[in-house]
């Protein structure tokens, strides 16, 4: 018996269209339960339209630190919340490598979405460089401190994704043994903040998942679910995904 409900993410990043948003409405909406939460994080454009089911909620990419004003090309939580958003991804790599999102903003991103009423996906992983030099656990429980240490009791209402950067997008996936020793590190390491919210913490896997390798990352006792982005584009592969987890 999994001690957390599985979580099942699809990070559509900047694709998309209304035709997808359909067939992926129809393929979810006739999957029968069991199943995991699942979470669909489309475009905010496509948010409000997105036909609504009990089998999967949808979430945002990303929000503003700040709640309202002159903040050109922003959105605020609010936003999210009123267009059917319930979570939405913070901190992905992508927001920290191409827009130099930092572990500051990042922190404030998780605050504001817990007190608009959202569930913050933060997301933290290491380089190939940082890999490589043997600093992964250094840098994971940097961007974790970062937002814990001074806020632990934001953990309560957080899901963590461990996306190692090196397996996002270049089909090369983290073995399960690589992900839970991760994983497992991150859990411990949060308990010093709220160690009832780490053991109760959901953190997903993030980086080349997919219907073939899924299971075994699924097996492993602190992987508890998966944040997609190619894959989930695929609607056969996202909804298969979702029945094994
Ligand atoms: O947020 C999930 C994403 O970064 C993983 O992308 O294409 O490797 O599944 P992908």
């Amino acid at each position: 018996m999994r001690q957390r409900k599985p979580l099942v993410v699809a990070n559509w990043k900047m694709n998309g269209n209304s035709e997808l948003v359909q067939q992926m409405s129809e393929a979810l909406s006739v999957l029968k339960q069991p199943l995991p939460d699942i979470l669909i994080c489309p475009p905010v454009i496509f948010l409000a339209d997105f036909p609504k089911h009990p089998n999967y909620k949808l979430g945002a990419q990303n929000l503003s630190e700040q709640l309202v004003g002159a903040f050109t090309g922003e959105i605020s939580a609010d936003m999210l919340c009123a267009s059917g958003a319930s979570s939405v991804i913070v901190g992905h790599s992508e927001r920290r490598a191409l827009y130099g999102e930092q572990d500051s903003v990042i922190s404030q991103k998780v605050k504001v979405a817990i007190e608009a009423g959202l569930t913050p996906i933060l997301c933290v992983g290491e380089t190939l460089a940082q890999r490589e030099e043997e600093k992964t656990l250094q840098v994971l429980a940097r961007q974790l401190d970062a937002v814990y240490a001074a806020q632990p009791h934001l953990l309560a209402h957080s899901v963590v994704s461990y996306e190692p950067v090196w397996a996002i997008g270049t089909g090369r996936t983290a073995t399960p043994e690589q992900a839970q020793q991760v994983h497992q590190f991150m859990r411990q390491h949060l308990a010093q903040y709220d160690a009832e919210a780490a053991n109760e913490l959901r953190i997903i896997y993030g980086g080349s998942v997919t219907a073939a390798n899924c299971e075994a990352l699924f097996a492993e006792a602190d992987i508890d679910g998966a944040l997609i982005g190619g894959a989930s584009l695929k609607v056969a592969d996202f909804s298969a995904i979702c029945t094994m987890a």
